[in-house]
């Protein structure tokens, strides 16, 4: 069937951005790998894998007498290797250390033609994105760059990143995700427990729930992608499964892997199910076909024995646009 391209955002290799809006920023990002700037061995695995989007650390994968040598080696590995159809990305330090202003200087000057987006980790307000926005635009207009074409990633993982997950949300037109850092959020807020993605013993509930939901709403509000961070405990991808259909059930876009043995896990979890996606196309064909057919005058279906509106529709574009966004 012919997409109703309102909703979804044709992406330059053809493929359908899930998200609701014209912006080109919803690139696919099921699953975005973390790979250590300072490891030319990893860095060169990287490009063979079949993740949306790799980001390549400057941050805590990167030791602090590594961080100088990694910016040369991350530009190198962005100039010279072969990314075709990842979205690429660098997580820089974030604002409280000494090194922020070098990673991005070194990374975006030496690479930023090969470059979409940069991520800023422990973001606790909107002045760190704008800081980060004003050092982009003058490195872009210096280098001779499109102005504004390098996106700002957004790490939650402190009390007071959630408390302005909306201003930060709103702080560039540059931002496109909203990334929640579990690892650093529970040490941050003293949750008793040190399996990151796990829940913490004794608590009978979801203790990420408000956490997700918040970073889930100022994300859609500002239609952003949300994605949900690190799973830990990379031998275990049963459980790395069942924290990412959580993510992917609440209405996450996707989620980081740190092992390859967890790609296809995200791949599959942050995709519709053929089913639900042949369900959905059916939705817009009968909801298109019923509607028109009446003149514009009603408003509502059936489909077999479901009755089907205009909100079934916008559930269903969802879908749809998740699902072409996958290749289906
Ligand atoms: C990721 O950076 C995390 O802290 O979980
Ligand atoms: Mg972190």
């Amino acid at each position: 069937m012919t997409p109703d391209p309102s909703p979804t955002t044709a992406l330059p290799d053809g493929r359908f951005a899930p998200g609701a809006s014209d912006s080109n920023r919803l690139r696919p990002r099921r699953s975005c790998l973390a790979v250590p700037g300072s490891n030319p061995r990893f860095l060169e695995k990287a490009q063979g894998l079949a993740a949306d989007q790799v980001f390549l650390d400057l941050e805590d994968a990167c030791a602090p007498l590594a961080k100088p040598e990694a910016r040369h080696t991350i530009v190198k590995f962005l100039n010279e290797g072969d990314w075709t159809g990842k979205t690429r990305v660098v997580r820089v330090n974030d604002w409280t250390t000494h090194w922020t202003y070098r990673d991005v200087v070194t990374v975006v000057e030496g690479a930023g033609q090969n470059l979409d987006c940069i991520m800023l980790p422990k973001v606790q307000d909107a002045q760190q994105i704008v800081a980060l926005d004003l050092l982009l635009t003058q490195i872009e207009k210096t280098m001779g760059f499109e102005v504004g074409k390098i996106g700002i990633e957004a790490q939650i993982e402190n009390a007071q990143g959630l408390n302005n997950v909306n201003a930060i949300a709103q702080a560039s037109p540059r931002v496109e995700t909203i990334i929640f850092g579990p690892a650093d959020f529970m040490a941050s807020i003293n949750m008793k427990s040190l399996v990151v993605g796990e829940q913490p013993p004794g608590y009978p509930a979801d203790a990420y729930h408000y956490i997700l939901m918040k970073i889930l709403m100022a994300a859609r509000a500002n239609n952003l992608q949300a994605i949900d961070g690190p799973y830990l405990q990379i031998k275990n991808v049963e459980g790395y499964k069942a924290v990412a259909q959580r993510a992917a059930a609440l209405g996450f876009d996707g989620k980081w892997v740190l092992h390859p043995g967890q790609v296809d896990a995200a791949n599959e979890i942050f995709s519709p199910s053929q089913e639900d996606f042949d369900h959905a196309e059916l939705i817009l064909d009968a909801y298109d076909y019923y509607t028109s057919e009446a003149g514009g005058k009603k408003g509502s279906a059936m489909l077999g024995d479901e009755m089907i509106d205009e909100a079934s529709r916008k559930m269903a574009l969802v879908i749809s646009g998740k699902g072409r966004a996958a290749g289906m």
